[in-house]
């Protein structure tokens, strides 16, 4: 088994490599996909996951990849759920691995098999008797990783962004429908109280007619960034590669479900614009020495990416992406409709009357809108507290979805339709903010089922 320092290395190298050299990398994905204006839909090998059942079972038995910081919040909020079942781990780094195991008999659960000797022993893993794989890597391992565990006839839940290129989608969605099985992106803000609420109230008109909504991701990762550990040790380099939204799918995901995406409406082109790069460079200069080999680094990706999002029933989302500079955290998460809004950061509600001025707190609604699974499990959702409880009912859901034998509230159309700014956003920098079509993943389906399927409890 590599020790920590090479299994560091591996990961690293295995990134940089994956990066330049191959089809799947985010910096070639721009000379993949030259022109898309007209976004091809390749023929299918399957017919539609779209409204296709879990197989109902008592028990849940689980596999992760991946047992870092999220695989590992990830385990904590599975452990929490009844019924689940944690039978094994992969991990390069062993002690990851270990702690994990333990994390498991802790609970009086036995011990999960450990996996890990080098890149590709997960496909030991995805060998195993499992219902559903976990997949909480870095972002060049989650297709790979998803599209094996589907071959081997298993679910999969699959961390943001899914797949960071074009090819990467529809690997995802064709080996979904060729094989039969789901691929979920643990898209957590989408269980949000206020996401789940603001569903609710959208779902009821109380907005009016939806025509505009504002997702983005905003959040100073500069220290998470140059950490010598964790994510520090990957996530940086998509920064010195490309110029776009590198992580659309955490305030995109919300807007989405409140747009009805793939349940009405779908994402038709995008334009997108950076900034000038900066903050992440100055971070580094004034933080490291010149000896440290950061100081050589030389960072293409603009400090703000702007995107603006059309839908084919004529809404827009303007969607945003900013990690390196100072400034609160926020999703924007807003929405905008004929008979009022919903802005998030602070969360507040504008309703059109004749004395309306002001701002009406999201407290107001909460009686009426609040979501049944927040009524039921709010309280140990605060108490297990990953992102404010939105973990526990993230993972208490695809469980209970998979006991019953529902259908997933997300599917690989969300998956691959929410990643594919990623690409978009890079080709429409490139060409001075051109538009991009956007891929119909669902290859037409996308106004086949209910505005309400999907948390229809
Ligand atoms: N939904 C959320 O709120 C949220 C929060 C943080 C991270 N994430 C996502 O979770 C994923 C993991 O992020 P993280 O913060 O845990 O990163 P991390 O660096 O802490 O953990 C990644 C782990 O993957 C392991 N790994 C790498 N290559 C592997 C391979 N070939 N086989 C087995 N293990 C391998 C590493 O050893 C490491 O332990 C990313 O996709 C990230 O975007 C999501």
């Amino acid at each position: 088994m590599p020790n920590e320092k090479d299994a560091i290395d591996i990961s690293r190298r295995s990134f940089v490599q994956r990066t330049a050299m191959s089809g799947v990398g985010l910096l070639v994905a721009g000379d993949i996909l030259k022109s898309n204006l007209e976004a091809e839909t390749p023929k299918s090998s399957g017919s539609t996951m779209i409204g296709v059942p879990f197989e109902a079972r008592e028990r849940v038995r689980v596999g992760i990849i991946g047992v870092g910081g999220r695989g590992t919040n990830l385990l904590e909020e599975l452990l929490g759920v009844e019924n689940v079942d944690i039978k094994a781990i992969c991990d390069l780094v062993p002690a990851k691995v270990a702690h994990a195991q333990k994390l498991v008999t802790d609970k009086g659960q036995p011990e999960a098999k450990g996996f890990g000797k080098d890149d590709w022993d997960f496909k030991n893993l995805t060998q195993l008797d499992l219902d559903i794989v976990y997949i909480a890597t870095p972002w060049n391992w989650h297709v790979p990783m998803a599209v094996n565990a589907m071959k081997n006839g298993k679910h999969v839940a699959v961390e943001v962004p899914a797949c960071t290129t074009l090819e990467e989608c529809w690997q995802l969605v064709d080996t979904s429908e060729a094989t039969r099985k789901h691929c979920v992106i643990l898209e957590n803000c989408c269980y949000g109280e206020n996401e789940m609420m603001v569903l609710g109230m959208v779902r009821d008109g109380v907005f009016g007619e939806i025509t505009h909504g504002e997702a983005a991701y905003l959040h100073d990762l500069r220290g998470i960034l140059t950490a010598n550990e964790w994510e520090g040790l990957w996530r940086r380099f998509p920064h010195m590669k490309l110029d776009g939204n590198i992580y659309p799918t955490h305030g995109l995901g919300p807007v989405a479900h409140y747009m009805d995406i793939h349940r009405g409406d779908r994402f038709d082109y995008m334009v997108s614009v950076s900034s000038r790069e900066a903050s992440l460079s100055e971070y580094v200069k004034v933080n490291f020495p010149d000896t440290d080999p950061k100081r050589k680094e030389k960072y293409t990706c603009g400090d703000i990416n702007t995107s603006i999002i059309k839908t084919v029933k004529g809404r827009t989302i303007m969607l945003q992406h900013d990690v390196v500079n100072p400034r609160p955290y926020s999703r924007l998460n807003s929405i905008q409709g004929t008979k009022g809004m919903f802005a998030d950061y602070p969360a507040r509600v504008f309703i059109d009357g004749p004395k309306k001025e002001d701002w009406d707190s999201i407290d107001a609604f909460r009686e009426k809108y609040q979501h049944s699974l927040w009524k039921q499990s709010g309280e140990m959702a605060r108490k297990m507290g990953g992102h404010g409880g939105m973990d526990y009912i993230e993972n208490y859901r695809l469980m209970d979805c998979i006991k019953r034998g529902l259908v997933p509230d997300i599917d690989v159309y969300d998956a691959a339709a929410w990643s594919a700014p990623t690409p978009l956003s890079e080709m429409s920098v490139k060409q001075n903010g051109s538009s991009q079509k956007f891929p119909d993943f669902t290859r037409g389906k996308w106004n086949v089922r209910p505005d309400s399927q999907g948390f229809a409890l």
